[in-house]
């Protein structure tokens, strides 16, 4: 297997090159995933750097572009991937070393978002009681909560590349959709006229990369429809 993948290193180099590896296809088992093809190539070169961490698709710190398509390496099978790989960090985003990005910007859009229940606390609720929810008001919120934020919508979404200062990209978007369908939530209004800009939600232009992209199978493309819906009859 051929392996090529886009390094920088800040110390020595002004701008990322390519640099290619090769890899026994005896040595990848059927079921290894890419993670594991990066780990023996990191005991060849010590000096490659990649993040990894829970190594089953849960914590989402190993989002990278792979043969042009953003994934998750740890869930990713390595043999389908075929014979030659390329792999880049994630687009978009300021690069640290090789494979590892700065997602500052990423982490303050979901900060800005409020990512966070903000409930009644009214006298006439008693806040050492639960704020209760119905059954079905609870299962709105399936496939809102479950982002890993390993950022492989927003790094595959161009209007987040064009305005990564603005525009706060579909993962954000869909944790802000999250407290927006929240009936226990009270700041509806608030958040949606957060997003009421026309630099601001109104630039995706739905097309999607982010679903196809997301490791999870979430769909931030319409959680962004449910939103402007919502803005559109505050
Ligand atoms: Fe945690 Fe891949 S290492 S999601």
């Amino acid at each position: 297997m051929q392996i090529t993948i886009d390094r920088f290193n800040p110390e020595s180099d002004t701008k990322p090159h390519s640099q290619t590896y090769y890899l026994d296809d005896s040595k990848i088992a059927d079921g290894s995933m890419l993670l594991e093809v990066l780990q023996q190539l990191r005991e060849q070169d010590p000096s490659l750097a990649f993040r990894s961490s829970c190594q089953e698709g849960v914590c989402g710190s190993d989002g990278m572009n792979v043969n042009g398509q953003n994934c998750l390496s740890c869930i990713t099978l390595a043999k389908p991937l075929g014979e030659k790989i390329h792999i880049r960090p994630l687009p978009g985003f300021p690069i640290i070393k090789d494979l590892i990005v700065d997602m500052e910007i990423f982490y303050q859009h979901y900060r800005d978002v409020k990512p966070y229940l903000q409930a009644s606390t009214e006298n006439s609720h008693d806040l050492s009681q639960e704020f209760l929810q119905s059954p079905e008001e609870r299962a709105k919120l399936d496939g809102s909560y479950e982002c890993i934020m390993c950022a492989c919508c927003s790094s595959s979404c161009p209007s987040f590349w064009w305005n990564p200062d603005l525009f706060p990209g579909p993962a954000a978007l869909l944790a802000s959709n999250r407290f927006v369908i929240d009936s226990r939530d009270i700041t509806t209004i608030d958040r949606l006229e957060s997003h009421d800009r026309a630099d601001n939600i109104f630039r995706c232009r739905h097309i999607q990369n982010c679903t196809a992209a997301c490791p999870k199978g979430l769909n931030p493309s319409q959680a962004i429809q449910s939103l402007k819906h919502a803005i559109a009859n505050k």
